[in-house]
């Protein structure tokens, strides 16, 4: 680490160990984007707050739209003994356009900079998850209007129950992805204010213009008490729990699929192309694309559990242990971005054994509630008529034959 960057408080040299140790750069690298967007904007708030001439407003922004594009081709050569990807950026600007490289960080501390950053990065983020989570809710809704006429068993206690329709199957994962999307889009309205102009803590006697910045980058409005501005992560902890619900719905869907494919279910069949095989036994074909987003949701779960953790006994307002928010959040945002591209192609590509399905939900008597119900309506009360079904119930499993007999003989004999 370069002391330079910090003045003339220290005396010796950062212990190289020290400084391998506090670094984010190895990973907070992908946020340089967002960074040199928020620096941008700053830079121009500056000039037009007169804090900076225009000039110089202009040469910073030019020499940071150079390094993204270095940074982007990676022409840069990430060094262990720069701490994180602000210090980068600003290094790297100070040495490719000089002394006015230096103005940048005018009232700006690396606290407000970097909750800014990864909220630019989340807002971008939101887009793309927003978009394959409609995507997949349409394919979910694509199946439960295709299907809605074909029978199957429905299970509670993972027993055949009563008959439902794979369409209303798909209609109850529809309407889990749909509730995601209100979280997510509701997380996105709380998150959206800026807090950029918050400084270390105290904010800045500075004249900056907080809410100015705040409209360039579209946000709603600026976080107004500048201690939450760069204490909070709650718009982290919030989104690491939306994705935790989120992959819940998922896992849960890919058990029923994993389920569905064995020979005993034999409710689907898959695709070849989206089914693997096994290195020993040749007659294997496997569904790691749903084993494995079932298994991603534990990482998920886990990135949720250490923010938590993280967050949990820290005192006002910015303490370094909230670096630890980066990798368990980018590592939920690539988990699932990768699960949820990966799920529509792979429902698309099943083959819904219908006719077997049918041919289950009408076996197994489950139609005993119907028949239940069928009573009821001709008056006799509920408990008997529970009573009365499930002897016959036992009688057609005596007699190896369906209810529909049984209940058919019994009418036979009263009329
Ligand atoms: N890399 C740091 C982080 O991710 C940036 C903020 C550092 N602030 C500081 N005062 N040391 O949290």
């Amino acid at each position: 680490m370069n002391h330079k960057t910090w003045g003339g408080r220290f005396t010796k040299a950062l212990d190289t160990r020290v400084a391998k140790f506090h670094a984010s750069l190895s990973f907070d690298y992908v946020l340089y984007p967002y960074d040199i967007q928020g620096s941008q904007v700053h830079a121009q708030m500056l000039a037009k707050q007169k804090l900076i001439t225009p000039q110089e407003a202009q040469l910073i922004c030019d020499g940071l739209t150079e390094i993204q594009a270095e940074l982007s081709l990676q022409k840069i050569k990430l060094n262990e003994a720069t701490e994180d990807i602000h210090m980068l950026i600003e290094q790297l600007l100070i040495a490719k356009i000089g002394e006015t490289g230096k103005k940048l960080h005018t009232g700006r501390s690396r606290n407000d900079q970097v909750a800014l950053t990864v909220k630019l990065y989340l807002k971008d983020k939101y887009v793309q998850i927003n978009h394959l989570l409609l995507t997949v809710h349409e394919t979910l809704n694509h199946f439960s209007l295709q299907y809605q006429h074909n029978v199957m068993p429905g299970y509670t206690h993972l027993q055949a129950a009563q008959p439902i329709t794979l369409g209303n199957y798909f209609d109850a994962y529809a309407q889990m992805i749909h509730r995601d999307l209100q979280r997510l889009q509701d997380w996105q309205r709380r998150m959206n204010y800026s807090p950029l102009g918050a400084g270390a803590l105290a904010g800045s006697n500075l004249p900056l213009d907080r809410d100015w910045v705040a409209r360039q980058l579209g946000f709603s409005g600026i976080v107004s008490n500048t201690l939450d501005a760069v204490s909070d992560r709650d718009f982290v902890m919030e989104f690491t729990s939306f994705a935790s619900i989120l992959m819940v719905h998922l896992s849960r869907l890919s058990e029923d699929l994993i389920l569905w494919a064995t020979q005993e279910f034999n409710f689907i069949t898959l695709d070849d192309a989206f089914a693997t095989g096994s290195s020993l036994m040749p007659n294997k074909k496997n569904p790691d694309v749903v084993e494995l987003i079932r298994g991603k949701s534990g990482r998920v779960f886990g990135s949720l559990m250490g923010i938590l953790t993280v967050m949990k006994g820290l005192p006002l307002a910015y303490n370094k242990d909230m670096q630890e928010d980066k990798e368990a959040l980018f590592d939920t945002v690539h988990t699932l971005c990768q699960c949820l591209e990966i799920l529509p192609p792979f429902l698309n590509s099943l083959t819904f054994n219908l006719a077997h399905m049918d041919t289950k939900a009408n076996n197994g008597f489950l139609n005993a509630t119907q028949a239940v119900e069928m009573l009821v309506l001709k008056g006799v009360p509920f408990r008997d008529a529970h009573h009365q079904v499930g002897q016959w119930v036992l009688e057609a499993i005596d007699k190896q034959c369906s209810l529909t007999d049984i209940i058919g003989a019994t009418n036979a004999n009263t009329t």
